[in-house]
């Protein structure tokens, strides 16, 4: 760390700065050999050779590149935007620094969490059950709250059954893991949420991957490679997390049909997004609940809790609850959060005028955006509206500046996107008014030119 320490005293800011694109270039080289490596296997009867490095988390790949960054970014006065602390509920103002902000950093898409009723029902469910349910429900035995859920759940996506999982990364994770395996073929877009990723590592199953919403491409793909293959998946998102754009449903479905594969859709960020009622991307394309295999959502974004869920037919939902690893073998979700997540169903289905006014506040980031000249990339107008900024650097820099404004939103930086098309994330809540808006933008503008 000295060592490290000393080397960069005496560099401009550019060398600096120079320095910090080095280190992220080499992580993504490693990145990329560590992707390739996993697709070789070791050659049997290779000896390691063990030394004290390989007992020691400082000497783990990314840990030293980690430093050199953060060293970095001190010499050069860049402060970290991460990990910032809020000290109140955020949605489309938080209190941080004991400053209040406009806040475009939380998926409280349609102002659910710290809504008095959803607040109240939690409060009620604590009183009632406590705050955990301490074990598995097969174990320690169902919460009815549980299970009103669950049915709202597949109330909302039109389909039989529900279940719920505690986390929204392990719900993919666990599921795809669980129901899929080495004989089979599992095609993502080039854009699919790590979760995903991590599920079809678990699985063993074959991964493609097509390119960002074309199905063309897909097709092109099951045509060549699904006689190979057992079962087929497909998995995309209703709106892409990084980018607010969507895929183009009716297609996938088709094409999922006549290839005889399974479609799965993630809505993290679509329920309660798309749709006149929000019921998710299946209704913005008047499309039916039985037409996508697996629906998958999560609870800690427009649903003002935590979790994860999948919906779907019956045979789907009884096999996940009696058998993936993430359901049985992991805690059941607690009575309050389950409750949160059901009285903020019941306030979007009440409100429609929620889904309607994150829509238009949302088409207006973007237009504001797109009229002072702004990358806003492939966005749509749906609640998630990048700004590309052209490096991680560049990206974490506007952050700063922006919060020095008055205005929070966070950077997205490499790995989570490639280093060039870093950027600032705007997440749209249905609670912006015009005036935020106009002020963020003529901010960005401004700190735009400051850099
Ligand atoms: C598309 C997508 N799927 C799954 C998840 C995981 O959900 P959670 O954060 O609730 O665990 C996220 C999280 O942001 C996501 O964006």
């Amino acid at each position: 760390m000295n060592k490290i320490n000393k080397g960069l005293f005496g560099l401009t800011g550019k060398a600096k700065e120079s320095l910090i694109q080095k280190a992220i270039e080499k992580r993504s080289a490693r990145d990329a050999q560590a992707e390739a490596d996993t697709a070789r296997r070791a050659p049997s009867g290779a000896r390691v050779p063990v030394s004290d490095d390989l007992c020691r988390f400082d000497k783990l790949p990314g840990y030293k590149d980690l430093m050199v960054q953060r060293l970095a970014a001190d010499q050069l006065n860049i402060s970290n935007p991460f990990f910032r602390l809020h000290e109140g509920t955020a949605s489309a103002t938080s209190v941080i620094d004991g400053r209040e902000c406009i806040n475009f950093s939380s998926y409280n898409y349609l102002e659910l969490s710290g809504h008095p009723r959803v607040s109240q029902a939690a409060k009620d469910a604590i009183d009632q059950y406590g705050t955990s349910v301490s074990a598995s429900r097969p174990v320690s035995g169902e919460r009815p709250v549980q299970q009103e859920l669950e049915q709202a759940l597949a109330a909302l996506h039109g389909t039989e059954d529900a279940v719920v999982f505690v986390s929204g990364h392990a719900t993919n994770v666990t599921s795809i893991g669980y129901l899929f395996g080495p004989r089979d073929l599992v095609l993502h877009d080039a854009l699919i949420h790590n979760s995903v990723l991590q599920g079809i590592q678990l699985s063993g199953a074959f991964r493609l991957s097509f390119p960002h919403n074309d199905w063309q491409a897909l097709e092109r793909m099951l045509e060549q490679r699904r006689h190979e293959f057992e079962r087929v998946l497909i998995v995309v998102e209703g709106i892409y997390s990084m980018d607010g754009d969507h895929p183009d449903l009716p297609k996938f479905i088709e094409l999922k049909r006549r290839h005889r594969a399974f479609l799965m859709v993630d809505e993290a960020h679509s329920i309660g997004v798309m749709g006149e009622r929000g019921h998710g991307i299946a209704e913005h394309y008047g499309v039916a609940g039985g037409a996508v295999d697996i629906w998958m959502g999560t609870l800690s974004k427009t649903m003002a809790g935590c979790g994860g869920y999948i919906a779907g037919e019956q045979a789907l939902i009884d096999h996940l609850k009696f058998s993936a690893p993430g359901f049985l073998y992991s805690v059941g979700m607690p009575a309050p959060m389950a409750a949160a997540s059901l009285e903020a169903i019941r306030v979007m289905q009440e409100e429609p005028q929620r889904v309607r006014q994150l829509c238009e506040r949302s088409r207006y980031f973007l237009a504001r955006a797109r009229e002072q000249g702004l990358d806003t990339g492939l966005s749509r107008g749906y609640s998630v509206v990048p700004v590309l900024c052209g490096s991680s650097i560049k990206a974490v820099r506007l952050s700063n500046l922006l919060l020095e404004k008055g205005i929070n939103v966070q950077p997205i930086v490499y790995p989570a996107v490639e280093e060039k098309l870093a950027r600032l994330r705007f997440f749209i809540s249905c609670a912006h008014t015009e005036a935020q808006i106009d002020a963020t933008v003529a901010a960005i503008a401004d700190a735009l030119k400051q850099l």
